[in-house]
Order: C-alpha cells, then structure tokens, then sequence
C-alpha cells in the first residue's frame, strides 16, 4: 500500500500529464482549424482602412515609400505582419515601423491569415522586368 504522499504524487503526475494533453490538442487544433479566409480578411481590410495608405484594392499606396501589398504571397504578409506585431519587443525578428506597429495591435492570428489570404488574392501590377 501506497503512503499517503505518495498516492497523492501520482494523482497530480496524472492531472498534469492530462493537462498537457489537452493543452497541446487545443492548441493544434487552433492552428490546424484556422483555414485562411480571404473573404475575412476583405473585411478586415475595409475595417482597418488599409487602403487609406496601400491605396485601391492595395495596389496603389499613397506614397512611394509605402508598399503594394496587392499579389504577395500570402506567407509573407502573415510574416510580415506577426514581425510588426513583435516589433521592438523582439529586436532579432522584429519590425519597428511605428505605422504598421499601429496597424496590427488587435489582429489576431486567424485575422493576419485572413488577411494575408485576401492580399494574394488580389491582382496587382508589380512586374518581373527581364
Ligand atoms: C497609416 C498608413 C498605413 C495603414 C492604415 C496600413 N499600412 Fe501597412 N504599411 C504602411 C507603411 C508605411 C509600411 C512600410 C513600413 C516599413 O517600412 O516597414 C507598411 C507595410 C505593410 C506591410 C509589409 C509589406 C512588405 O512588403 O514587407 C504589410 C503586409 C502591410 N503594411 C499590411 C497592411 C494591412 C493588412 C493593413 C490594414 C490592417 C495596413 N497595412 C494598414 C502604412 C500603412
């Protein structure tokens, strides 16, 4: 017969084990349930302005120094905008533009991917020049 302690050590190993188990489902599950949905991030997009500074169907930016987005791949941009997100927070993967820091604050990572999505989808005139 187990003593007291003991018994109650291997209640908790267990708790915990399950714990972790579910933790980590839930979590793969969160990443594996998100398929990208580009009609989302439309409106996301329309919610968030990003055409006031990425222009018209985001391919026509304001300003030079401000970039097309419309046709990138969409890994990129999810990329590019969780770097924002990190911003000075992590100077090693980090972006530090204050604009674009601004812009992501209160996207979630279903949101970015949304948006990400609907950004390829679109058509934009950058050119390969050969
Ligand atoms: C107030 C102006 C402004 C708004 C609004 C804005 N952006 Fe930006 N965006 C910028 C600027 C300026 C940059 C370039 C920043 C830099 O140099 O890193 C940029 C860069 C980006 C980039 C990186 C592009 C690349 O090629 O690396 C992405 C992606 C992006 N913006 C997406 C968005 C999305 C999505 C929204 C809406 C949620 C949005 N932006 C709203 C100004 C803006």
């Amino acid at each position: 017969m187990k003593k007291p302690h003991q018994a109650l050590h291997t209640v908790l190993k267990a708790a915990c084990a399950t714990v972790a188990t579910v933790a980590f489902t839930g979590l793969v599950a969160a990443n594996a349930a998100h398929a990208a949905d580009a009609s989302n991030g439309k409106v996301l997009a329309d919610a968030h302005n990003c055409a006031a500074c990425h222009g018209p169907n985001l391919n026509k930016p304001v300003s030079p120094d401000y970039p097309k987005l419309a046709g990138q791949h969409a890994d990129y941009v999810y990329w590019a905008l969780r770097q924002y997100q990190m911003g000075t927070s992590n100077p090693h993967l980090g972006r530090n533009n204050p604009i674009m820091q601004a812009q992501v604050q209160s996207l979630s990572q279903g949101d970015m991917k949304d948006l990400a999505a609907y950004i390829q989808s679109l058509d934009g005139d950058l050119v390969q020049k050969k």
